[in-house]
C-alpha cells in the first residue's frame, strides 16, 4: 500500500501557495492507495481559512484521504468547523491495514494530549478488532521530541502513557506532524514516522516544505521524505542537499 502523508498546510496568512500547488500534482502523480493528512490544515482556524484548505485538497486524486486536525485548526473556536468540513470515521480499514486517527489537539492550546479515555478506547478496539493487522495510528502532535527544533515544548502531554499503549498494542507505525520537521524514530517494532510542513513559510533552518511517502508491504515500511518540487530522500540523507544550498 502506497501513503502520501501530509502535514501542516497552514493554509491562510503564511501559505506557500506554490508549494501546495506542485505538492498537489506531484502527489496526484503517485497515484497513492491513500492520503492521509496530520493537521494544521489552517493558521488561525478560521472559516476562510477551511473554505481555503477544502479547495486545495479537492485538487486530490485519491480515493481514500484522511483529513485529520491540529492546534492550528482549533485556534478561535475552530474545532467547531473541522468535522463540518473534513468529517472523517476515527477508524478506517483498508485490506490488512488499519488507520486510526487520535485526536490530540485541545482549542487554544499548542501543546497535545491523547487522553486516558481515547487511550483506553484505542487499547479496547485493537485488542478486540485489530490483532492480527498491520496498525497505522496518525495524530497531529509528536510523541517523541524532534532533531534541530529548540526546547521541546510540545509533545503530547501524556506521550509516555501513549507510547505504552502503542508498543503494548504491537501498533507498527506512528504519523505525526505539528514540528514541521521531517524525522523518523524507531522504538521497539514501532516507528515512528513526523512528516514536514508541506505548504507553511515557517520553515526550520535548511529544510524546504516537504511530505512522505510510505511503502507497507506486509510488516516492511519503507520511507521517503520527498522535497517539494525536489529530491526523494532516505532518512540517513536527510540533511544532504540542504548542506549543499
Ligand atoms: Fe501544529
Amino acid at each position: 500500500m502506497l501513503i502520501a502523508h501530509i502535514s501542516d498546510l497552514h493554509c491562510g496568512p503564511e501559505l506557500e501557495e506554490n508549494a501546495l500547488k506542485t505538492a498537489i500534482e506531484e502527489i496526484n502523480r503517485l497515484t497513492p492507495d491513500v492520503v492521509i493528512v496530520t493537521g494544521d490544515l489552517t493558521e488561525n482556524g478560521y472559516l476562510s481559512e477551511f473554505k481555503l484548505v477544502k479547495r486545495f485538497l479537492e485538487k486530490l486524486h485519491c480515493d481514500t484521504i484522511i483529513v485529520g486536525t491540529g492546534n492550528h485548526d482549533y485556534k478561535h473556536t475552530g474545532y467547531l468547523l473541522c468535522q463540518r468540513f473534513f468529517p472523517r470515521p476515527e477508524i478506517t480499514e483498508i485490506g490488512e491495514i488499519v488507520v486510526i486517527y487520535l485526536s490530540s489537539a485541545r482549542p487554544d492550546r499548542d501543546e497535545g494530549e491523547v487522553g486516558l479515555r481515547q487511550l483506553l478506547w484505542l487499547e479496547n478496539i485493537l485488542q478486540q478488532r485489530y490483532k492480527n493487522f498491520f496498525k497505522l495510528i496518525a495524530m497531529h502532535h509528536h510523541l517523541i521530541p524532534v532533531p534541530d527544533t529548540g526546547i521541546e515544548r510540545n509533545t503530547v502531554n501524556d506521550a509516555g502513557d501513549v507510547l505504552k499503549t502503542l508498543t503494548s498494542q504491537s501498533v507498527n507505525l506512528v504519523l505525526c506532524g505539528h514540528k514541521h520537521r521531517p524525522w523518523m524514530w524507531n522504538l521497539e517494532n514501532l516507528k515512528i514516522i513526523h512528516a514536514g510542513s508541506l505548504s507553511s513559510k515557517r520553515l526550520r533552518g535548511f529544510f524546504k516544505n516537504s511530505y512522505n511517502i510510505i511503502q507497507i508491504s506486509g510488516a516492511s515500511v519503507n520511507v521517503k521524505f520527498k522535497v517539494v518540487d525536489g529530491p526523494e530522500l532516505d532518512v540517513n540523507k536527510i540533511y544532504k542537499p540542504y548542506m549543499e544550498i
